[in-house]
């Protein structure tokens, strides 16, 4: 679940990161194109200002000679020349003043050259008249006063200046503009690369990681093949081996009927001392591989998840006193002090043959570990609604490294041949198969030397998740 959020969420961003790299391209270029065209415009702009400048300069031009020609020649071709100019000037003057409006120094200029133009447009009309109403001569005259060479010179100087300041800022707006167009390039050409390394490096990212995935998925499905191959096996055997403990159950049920007869005086006639002996081994050694094959087959039910289950309510305290009941011959060898002390009167639903068995269990084994006058304690308590339950003894103790493995199949500690205690190591299986079938949990706490407690968890009708029959 969780690797496969991992991989969703890596395409997303592996897709995502391309995408979001080409729209910065995208968006910076788009920019960088803008102020580029907004530097081209200023750029006509400052030719568009120019361009009038001149026709400025021209059409004083015209007046200027225009009115000089025909005070000189009263040639009507002169006055059309100064009518042409005069007729254009208001507009021209008008059209700059539009064009430079945001620039201060230019207004100012304008306001000195439309001076000199009105001064200048005066000066020419009044020649003009003259040469219509006073003759040539005293046209001449008013021109050879030289004022209107001399405003023409100052009208030249301003729109001189005027064209300066427009270089100037043409040359500005002009390496602006350059600039613009140098990083719109640049920006496209970086950002493309990048963009396509990203969306190379994301490609062979997501190509890896589906590959491993790929990889992963078949190994998961050759170990999922392999894991049913082997539980089926499991299954086998263990089917096998169940059946087999049932087949050697069955002939001990003869063995012990026909040892029990050879004691029985009046059946098969009568035996002698040694006989009796050999008979009462044959019996004993018979009851324990009885056991040992019910313990087999229990532990082989427990892994088939077969062991049935007979769920009632009863009374804990009455169970722990059939403990002391059940179990107190066996104290009697080694004169064992085996005390119940419960002292809550409890009922609680679950299965109490399958709980006699774990007592069973436990307390054979303290019986085994514990000295001479030992102390054997077994107690049941409420804890949080379940039933907790000890088995105390005063043994040698489990040592802390040895605890872990306890609870699995066949482990005894002591495995030399001359150790005191016999069995199988299939107790503590059992034990731990029952309670945690019946909802529970089972555990320890020993101490070298002084003695070992298995405390058992029973919850109130816990859940079983092998057979179990309702009465
Ligand atoms: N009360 C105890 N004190 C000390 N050691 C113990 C105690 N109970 C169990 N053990 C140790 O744990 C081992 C496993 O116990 P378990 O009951 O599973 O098997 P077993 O008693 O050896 O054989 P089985 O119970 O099948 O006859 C024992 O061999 C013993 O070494
Ligand atoms: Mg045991």
């Amino acid at each position: 679940m969780f690797k496969q959020t991992t991989h969703a969420k890596l395409i997303v961003i592996a897709s995502l990161l391309p995408i979001a790299s080409f729209g910065i391209v995208g968006a910076i270029s788009y920019y960088e194109i803008n102020s580029f065209l907004d530097d081209e415009n200023w750029v006509k702009h400052t030719y568009q200002v120019i361009g009038q400048a001149d026709d400025v300069e021209k059409s004083m031009l015209d007046i200027e000679t225009g009115s000089r020609g025909y005070a000189i020649t009263g040639n009507p071709i002169s006055l059309d020349v100064f009518n042409s100019g005069m007729s254009n000037i208001s507009g021209q003057l008008d059209s700059i003043r539009q064009l430079t409006a945001d620039n201060p120094d230019q207004q100012s200029n304008i306001k000195k050259l439309t001076n000199l133009v009105e001064q200048k447009i005066a000066f020419s009309s009044k020649t003009v008249s003259l040469r219509n109403n006073q003759g040539k001569d005293a046209a001449i005259q008013n021109v050879a006063t030289l004022n209107g060479t001399n405003l023409m010179v100052q009208i030249r100087q301003v729109i001189s200046d005027m064209k300066n300041t427009e270089n100037n800022l043409l040359d500005q707006r002009a390496h602006t503009s350059q600039m613009s167009a140098q990083n719109s390039t640049n920006t496209i050409i970086a950002g493309t690369a990048i963009a396509i390394i990203i969306t190379i490096i994301s490609t062979i990212a997501v190509y890896k990681k589906m590959k491993q995935r790929d990889e992963v998925e078949k190994t998961n499905i050759e170990l999922h093949l392999e894991t049913e191959k082997l539980r089926e096996r499991d299954n086998a055997k263990a089917e096998l081996s169940a059946m087999v403990s049932h087949e050697l159950k069955t002939p001990l049920v003869t063995i012990s009927g026909y040892a029990e007869m050879l004691k029985d005086e009046g059946v098969l006639g009568t035996l002698n001392q040694e006989q009796i002996h050999a008979v009462d081994t044959i019996s004993s050694q018979t009851v324990k591989l009885e056991r040992l094959i019910s313990d087999i087959m229990d532990a082989q039910k427990m892994d088939l998840k077969r062991m049935k289950f007979n769920k009632r309510e009863f009374a804990v305290d009455e169970l722990m006193e059939e403990q002391i009941q059940i179990h107190s011959k066996l104290m009697d060898d080694k004169n064992i002090q085996f005390t119940n002390t419960t002292k809550e009167k409890l009922k609680i639903k679950s299965d109490p043959d399958r709980l006699n068995q774990v007592f069973a269990n436990l307390i054979k084994n303290a019986v085994d570990f514990v000295p001479e006058n030992g102390k054997i304690e077994i107690n049941a308590t409420r804890k949080n609604g379940d039933v907790l339950f000890y088995v105390k003894d005063n043994g040698k103790g489990i040592p802390k490294e040895k605890q872990d493995g306890l609870f699995k199949k066949f482990y005894q500690i002591d495995t030399s041949l001359k150790r005191s205690h016999g069995g199988t190591g299939l107790g503590l299986v059992i034990c731990k198969g029952i309670t945690e079938a019946l909802g529970g949990t089972i555990w320890l706490e020993s101490e070298v030397g002084k003695g070992t407690t298995f405390y058992f968890q029973i919850p109130n009708n816990g859940s079983t998740n092998q057979n179990q029959e309702e009465v």
